[in-house]
């Protein structure tokens, strides 16, 4: 039987085009779901926009469309968004399509009906960016930690979820599954705060219409981070097709920002506890990018558009330089200088020159099958570094594959001795790693793959080059 893999990112606001930071979440994922399909499992792929609440409200009113109006014209600048970037994703889930909204109904119903949710006021203060209620503990100058704009005094009637009585079961989950919440670092922040206690939080709002009602009292909408999780199970037909959920559920990572990592490692195993659905294996938080050290935001107006993003050496050039600038986990900072040193240094006279040189070479001379290069270490390592998600590491494993091709050419001087076994020990040696470097730069590594007439596949992996007449390559990646 084949194993499955269910990879998900955020669904994003769609209050406005998507930038650098959902583009990296994407990416990421994206590369972890074309590793998985490498590997010959049944991968599924979602992704897809948060559209019901307040704040996304707000700004249609701003732009006097009504809220559907708003997603809609928005949503295809997501999907053009993730094309451009290669993504390729199983699903698009929208929190307006009609049967999340149906999941949502049942889940709420049932959790309800197991006496997890009860009527209740609630007063506070909270900040309708983040669409979340703060203490005075987390704010104590009124004023948002996140957006540092005031924060609203609200008082609502509203339904509460009992996530008290979850304490110990989360606090159970972390330990018997202690990859749960990764990285590492992040567990022991949350587990600190599931010690000192839980709050029941709202999950409902009766101050604006742009949601999903309660099926037990319509007057309420449904909270959006309540609405907004259960798209994890929607997206995998959780009412519609039995038979696909059971394959595809529990998730296996949630990839999300460090900015989400309370909801989907609290909120939300609860949640799914509560309506008796197993938990994801795996929450990894990603670290939050700034531009020339500055915070992403909409005011601070230097987000990074798409378009800019590729702008520069296309989306492979982006993807590369997004996952290998820095440890995935970590926080990064986004300046032109370093995208396009990596694109020239490393791309285009590394790896671009070797592809080059080699195919040049073979046109000219041909192959003559000789003992490969071993690159079983480097399999072991890459594998190693997928399964823990480092993915900086696997590209660094892989360029330093690269570099030793680099100096095995210099050293051997093929084009003074024209040896052809040399030439094939090279040829063989790209498509391993060609093969492994393929999630990461799709569209280069099929270009390569052409060139050299391989499958970017794990048998071709696992097995020496086949000899065939090779034509010198184009440029794979033009200098900036
Ligand atoms: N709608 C919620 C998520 C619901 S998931 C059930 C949301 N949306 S968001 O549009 O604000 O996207 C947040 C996510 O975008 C982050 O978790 C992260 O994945 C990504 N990023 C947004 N800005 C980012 C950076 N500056 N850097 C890195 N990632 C960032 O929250």
């Amino acid at each position: 039987m084949t194993e499955k893999y269910y990879i998900t990112t955020p669904i994003y606001y769609p209050n406005d085009v998507p930038h650098l930071g959902h583009a990296y979440t994407t990416i990421a994922a994206d590369v972890i779901a074309r590793w998985n399909s490498l590997l010959k499992k049944e991968v599924f792929f979602l992704t897809g926009t948060d559209e019901h609440g307040k704040k996304l409200a707000r700004v249609a009113e701003k732009a006097g469309l009504s809220p559907k109006q708003f997603v809609d014209e928005l949503i295809p600048k997501f999907k053009e968004a993730w094309e451009k970037l290669n993504i390729k994703y199983n699903r698009f889930i929208r929190t307006t399509d009609a049967d999340h909204e149906k999941v949502v109904k049942e889940i709420l119903q049932k959790v309800y009906d197991n006496g997890d949710i009860y009527k209740s006021d609630y007063e506070g203060l909270y900040c309708t960016d983040c669409e979340a209620y703060y203490t005075e503990k987390d704010a104590p100058d009124f004023a948002c930690p996140i957006h540092k704009r005031p924060l609203e005094n609200l008082k609502e009637e509203s339904y509460f979820f009992k996530l008290s009585k979850y304490q110990n079961y989360l606090l159970e989950l972390y330990k018997s599954n202690p990859d749960f919440i990764s990285p590492i670092h992040r567990k022991k922040e949350i587990i600190n705060r599931v010690k000192e206690g839980l709050n029941d939080f709202s999950i409902s709002r009766t101050s604006f219409t742009w949601g999903i009602p309660l099926p037990f009292d319509k007057k309420h909408i449904c909270y959006v981070w309540f609405d907004a999780l259960l798209n994890y199970i929607s997206g995998v037909d959780y009412l519609t097709d039995k038979t696909k959920f059971r394959k595809f559920w529990p998730a296996n990572a949630h990839i999300i920002g460090k900015d989400i990592i309370w909801f989907h490692t609290v909120y939300w195993p609860a949640m799914l506890k509560s309506a008796g659905i197993e938990p994801p294996k795996k929450v990894f938080a990603h670290g939050f990018w700034t531009v020339r050290s500055e915070k992403i935001g909409k005011t601070a107006g230097n987000a990074i558009k798409i378009e800019q993003l590729i702008s520069y050496g296309g989306a492979d050039t982006a993807r590369y330089f997004l996952l290998r600038q820095t440890p995935f986990g970590d926080d990064g900072d986004f300046d032109e200088k370093a995208i396009v040193d990596r694109h020239n240094n490393e791309l285009a006279n590394k790896l671009g020159n070797l592809i080059s040189r080699v195919s040049t070479l073979a046109e000219k001379y041909g192959l003559e099958k000789a003992k490969p290069i071993s690159s079983a270490a480097l399999i072991k390592k890459v594998t190693k570094n997928f399964n823990d998600l480092e993915l900086d590491k696997a590209l660094n494993e892989i360029f330093t594959f690269i570099d030793e091709l680099n100096e095995f050419i210099q050293n051997k001087k093929p084009w003074a001795t024209l040896d052809k076994k040399v030439l094939y020990q090279l040829a063989n040696g790209i498509k391993d790693f060609t093969i492994l470097l393929s999630p990461f730069i799709p569209e280069t590594c099929g270009k390569i793959a052409q060139t050299f007439n391989f499958e970017l596949s794990l048998e071709s992996l696992n097995s020496p080059l086949e000899i065939s007449e090779i034509k010198k390559s184009e440029i794979l990646f033009k200098k900036i």
